[in-house]
């Protein structure tokens, strides 16, 4: 999923930049990473997929039923706010992701419509912007 991802946002800095494949940093984020903090929201292609926006909604009518604060029914911990959500933004999408029964697959009654998982992979290709 990394290379993939990687990948993808090679693709989304290269199309920022140019269309040439004349510099690795078309392709790779230049600390080596892939990109994830980069919040700047100057990009005038950002969509509106931000936590006050579309995510808290997502986590408010799923998870949080389990996931409060104090967490109930052996949820491992809350994810009532923003710093929590975004704090374990890739385990969460990991956790979503997974086939409906498989071990750790969020929520326990079953998977997420896939647009759902998909704007939850968007926001973190964002940078989990907060608004
Ligand atoms: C019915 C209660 C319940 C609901 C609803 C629920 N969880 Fe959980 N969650 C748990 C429990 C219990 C665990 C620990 C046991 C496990 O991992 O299965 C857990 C574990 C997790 C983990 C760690 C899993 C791992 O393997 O690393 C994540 C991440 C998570 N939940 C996210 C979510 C998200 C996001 C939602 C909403 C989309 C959600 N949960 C909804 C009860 C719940």
């Amino acid at each position: 999923m990394n290379k993939t991802k990687i990948l993808l946002i090679g693709c989304f800095l290269a199309l920022l930049t140019s269309c040439t494949y004349d510099s690795e940093n078309d392709l790779i984020a230049p600390d080596g990473t892939d990109n994830e903090d980069d919040g700047s929201g100057e990009d005038p292609t950002d969509s509106a997929i931000t936590y006050d926006d579309t995510i808290k909604a997502i986590v408010d009518s799923n998870c949080i039923s389990c996931h409060s604060s104090p967490p109930r029914n052996g949820a491992p911990f809350a994810l009532v706010n923003f710093s929590q959500v975004s704090a374990r933004a890739n385990g969460i999408l990991s956790a979503i992701s997974r086939q409906s029964g498989a071990a750790g697959a969020m929520p326990p009654a079953g998977r997420l419509p896939q647009s759902t998982i998909d704007a939850f992979d968007e926001w973190i290709e964002k940078g989990t912007p907060e608004n």
